[in-house]
């Protein structure tokens, strides 16, 4: 890695404090030769051996069963224990793996789950404008209903927010499928501009104050 994880702390002081030609060549640096790809792949092990595999693609559930506030929030939570006992009250009772769960549950002490996307604060970012807009979890994420263990698919890099944000549809569908981890623009031959619930034109931030405040 060429910057380190410290630097994170570094640029909140050039973009706050420092004048705009400064940060401007700051980031023209930063975007032209940074690595695009510094953390894909990043898997932290979890405490829990929870399998989005097994949840999300065999058993099918929707993301949303789990991450309510994905439409409505900036931020996805991720479920408390009594979204899994929900289930695991009647499943899998006696399962060693899900012992951690139970003792959770009884405790009330949260599950120490392990964060694996994590933009740094000086970025802003939300969850439900995106969702709205019609941008799929799998644009962002990858294939999540495939993942036993959890990695991050793309960079989060700001290059790659702008290259979305240049021209964002390719990566646009009907708000239904947003979930849906199977869906193929090419094979619904769907066109975002003929789609008569898209009310109005999107515009998303390519300039510095859209995501950084
Ligand atoms: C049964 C509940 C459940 C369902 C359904 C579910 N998830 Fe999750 N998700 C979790 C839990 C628990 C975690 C935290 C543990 C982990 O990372 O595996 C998590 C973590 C994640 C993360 C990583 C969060 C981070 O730390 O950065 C992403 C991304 C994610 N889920 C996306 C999805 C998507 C997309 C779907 C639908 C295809 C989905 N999830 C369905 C429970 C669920
Ligand atoms: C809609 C029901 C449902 C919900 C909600 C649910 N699970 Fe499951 N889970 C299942 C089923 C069904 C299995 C498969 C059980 C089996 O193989 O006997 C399973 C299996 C598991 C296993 C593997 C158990 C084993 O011994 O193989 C783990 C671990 C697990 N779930 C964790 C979780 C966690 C953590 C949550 C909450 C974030 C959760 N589950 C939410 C239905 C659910
Ligand atoms: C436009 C890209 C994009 C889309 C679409 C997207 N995410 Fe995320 N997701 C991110 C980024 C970036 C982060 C890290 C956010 C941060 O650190 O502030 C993240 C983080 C998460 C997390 C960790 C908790 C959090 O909010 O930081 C979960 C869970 C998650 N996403 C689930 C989902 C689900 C489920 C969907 C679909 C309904 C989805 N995401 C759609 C980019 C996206
Ligand atoms: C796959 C496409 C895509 C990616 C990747 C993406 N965005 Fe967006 N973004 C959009 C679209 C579409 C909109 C909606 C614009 C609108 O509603 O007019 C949007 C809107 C936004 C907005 C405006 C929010 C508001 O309140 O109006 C911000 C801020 C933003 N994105 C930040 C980010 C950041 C930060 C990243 C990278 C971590 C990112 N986006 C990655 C497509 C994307
Ligand atoms: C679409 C959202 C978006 C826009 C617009 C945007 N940025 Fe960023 N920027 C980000 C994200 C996300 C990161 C964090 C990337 C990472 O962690 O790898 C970032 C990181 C940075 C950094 C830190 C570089 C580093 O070494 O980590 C600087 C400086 C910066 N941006 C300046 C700017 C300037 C100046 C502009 C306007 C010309 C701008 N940004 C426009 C999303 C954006």
């Amino acid at each position: 890695m060429i910057f380190p994880r410290w630097t994170n702390h570094v640029p909140v002081a050039l973009v706050l404090g420092a004048p705009f030609a400064l940060v401007g060549v700051v980031a023209f640096i930063w975007y032209y030769f940074s690595p695009q790809y510094t953390q894909v792949g990043y898997a932290p092990p979890q405490p829990v051996p929870f399998s989005h595999k097994l949840h999300a693609g065999d058993l099918g559930m929707d993301c949303v069963y789990c991450h309510t506030t994905v439409e409505d929030a900036a931020f996805a939570a991720v479920p408390p224990t009594a979204t899994c006992m929900n289930c695991h009250a009647q499943v899998a009772t006696d399962s060693p793996q899900l012992a951690l769960v139970r003792r959770a549950y009884e405790t009330g002490e949260p599950i120490p789950w392990v964060r694996v996307h994590m933009l740094p604060d000086y970025a802003n970012f939300d969850h439900s404008v995106h969702v709205a807009a019609g941008v799929g979890c799998a644009s962002c994420h990858g294939r999540i209903d495939q993942m036993e263990v959890v990695y991050q698919a793309e960079s989060l890099s700001m290059g790659w927010c702008l290259d979305c944000h240049r021209n964002p549809e390719p990566h646009l569908r009907p708000r239904s499928e947003v979930t849906n981890m199977d869906w193929d623009a090419q094979a619904a031959g769907y066109d975002p501009a003929a789609d008569p619930h898209r009310m109005r034109d999107l515009n998303p931030p390519q300039h510095c104050s859209g995501c950084h405040q």
